[in-house]
């Protein structure tokens, strides 16, 4: 699909080092040029002034749900509902049906959801025990990356054991590659969830009992352990424990390859939340106790997180229903991702420039994707978020494009709303609503 052209005149950029007025000239979907004063003949302009320019967001945990699973959402409601909130590259989760565990499975999906996103996208295999031969073929396939799920979540995907995963982060040492992990320990979560059904009691903090702080501790000492003998670069994806946090911020001031990502729902939703809100906010791991939360924040604000992820994962309205430890676990996430962010750091939680950092510039180049995804920069695709910082709106439900719209959020009151959502050059969604009849996304392939 040919690029755009386009002059985005007078905003504010916002990069991870800081932020300053500058025009960005993007050509044939390439941004070619970036400085004051721009005015080359010919060009479609778009008057930012008073707004932010921000890279497209690179969304790193998105679980679109095809092939398999199309009766909780598809690629197409998922890429739609990014663009209209400001994404342009999602990064898929492998739990779907087939889990994709080789290059055949890998190019399958790939051509599925080619030709229908409303996004560019790459895709992640996944690692379990019978497949550490298939890796290096995922790569020539045009994996970006591999997930492990050390927890039982969505898929029940059997976890890879000690041995596998060691290898695997052997593989990642020699070829490059990141590892992600789902850090809960398998037979502790089995263990715990036992002990809160015998009770027999299903009240709404039954979920956040049965999956305890260790659980997430001991995956995460596990996985930091293997990084540091091996040499291999590990991301921990959805942080919601203290416990693994202080893991993960000692193991890198030894310089361990080992990062940490978090989601918008651990950070501003607390166990305070479930009485409200039940299983609507399920997911795994749990949204914990506001001292979680507020180390969350910490973690943030000292570089110990590394990257935000949406961690969306729709599910049908009837599995979001009923008691707690019945209810899937999962929320539809990457339409509200960067609002929420923006929210909190408009509002003084972190720094803005955290934005351009966290969610696109680190997740680029964990995944191989930068610096053509992920950076405002001359020779990047011209993938851009373009935000009214004034403007005050509420989240609802309503709105979102998910086939099963939910969310906690419905109804919050939000600083900051992206205006335009820009993808290499040309405009997909404007004001919340996507803005092109066809889908023009691409698929991506990382060098690692
Ligand atoms: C995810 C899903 O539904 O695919 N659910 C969740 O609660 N986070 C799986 C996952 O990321 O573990
Ligand atoms: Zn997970
Ligand atoms: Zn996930």
């Amino acid at each position: 699909m040919p690029g755009g052209d386009l002059l985005v005149r007078g905003g504010t950029l916002v990069v991870p080092e800081g932020t300053f007025e500058a025009d960005v000239l993007i050509e044939d979907g390439t941004i070619v040029m970036i400085g004051r004063g721009l005015s080359p003949a010919g060009h479609e302009v778009l008057d930012a002034r008073g707004m932010l320019v921000l890279p497209g967001v690179v969304d790193e945990h998105v679980h679109m749900r095809e092939p398999g699973l199309e009766y909780k959402d598809d690629f197409t409601h998922g890429t739609m509902a990014a663009a209209a909130g400001g994404v342009t590259t999602v990064i898929e989760m492998p739990n779907t049906l087939p889990p994709v565990d080789d290059a055949d499975k890998l190019r399958r999906k790939a051509d599925l959801l080619s030709g229908r996103a409303y996004v560019d996208f790459a895709l992640l295999g996944v690692l379990h025990d019978e497949n550490l031969d298939e890796l290096e073929g995922m790569l020539g396939a045009g994996a970006v990356g591999f997930k492990a799920f050390l927890g039982p979540t969505t898929g029940n995907i059997p976890p890879p054991g000690d041995g596998s995963i060691y290898e695997a982060l052997e593989k990642s040492s020699r070829l490059g590659f990141t590892v992600a992990f789902h850090g809960e320990n398998w037979d502790l979560v089995r263990m715990f969830t036992e002990r809160v059904r015998s009770e027999g009691k299903v009240d709404p903090l039954a979920h956040l009992r049965s999956r305890p702080p260790v659980c997430e501790e001991e995956a995460a000492q596990r996985i930091a352990l293997y990084a540091r003998r091996t040499g291999g670069r590990a991301l921990i994806v959805h942080v919601a424990a203290a416990e693994a946090i202080n893991v993960v911020r000692r193991a890198r001031s030894d310089g361990v390859e080992v990062y940490a990502e978090t989601c918008p729902h651990y950070l501003l939703l607390s166990a305070d939340d479930y009485e409200r809100y039940g299983a609507l906010m399920k997911v795994n791991p749990p949204v914990r106790e506001r001292d979680h939360q507020r180390e969350l924040w910490r973690a943030v604000n000292d570089g110990t997180i590394q990257t935000l992820g949406s961690d969306h994962a729709p599910h049908s309205r009837e599995e979001k229903s009923g008691d707690i430890m019945s209810a899937a676990a999962g929320v539809p996430a990457v339409q509200t991702f960067l609002p929420l962010m923006l929210d909190a750091a408009l509002k003084g939680k972190m720094p803005i420039t955290k934005i351009p950092e966290l969610m696109a510039r680190n997740p680029a180049r964990l995944f191989g994707l930068y610096p053509k995804k992920g950076s405002l920069s001359v020779g990047s695709d011209g993938d851009l978020a373009i935000v009214d910082p004034k403007a005050e709106w509420t989240v609802k439900a309503e709105d979102l494009y998910a086939k099963h719209p939910m969310t906690p959020f419905d109804g919050l009151r939000v600083r900051g709303k992206v205006v335009y959502t820009i993808l290499r050059g040309v405009v997909v969604a404007e004001s919340g609503r996507v803005a092109i009849s066809e889908p023009r996304g691409e698929w991506v392939i990382g060098r690692t």
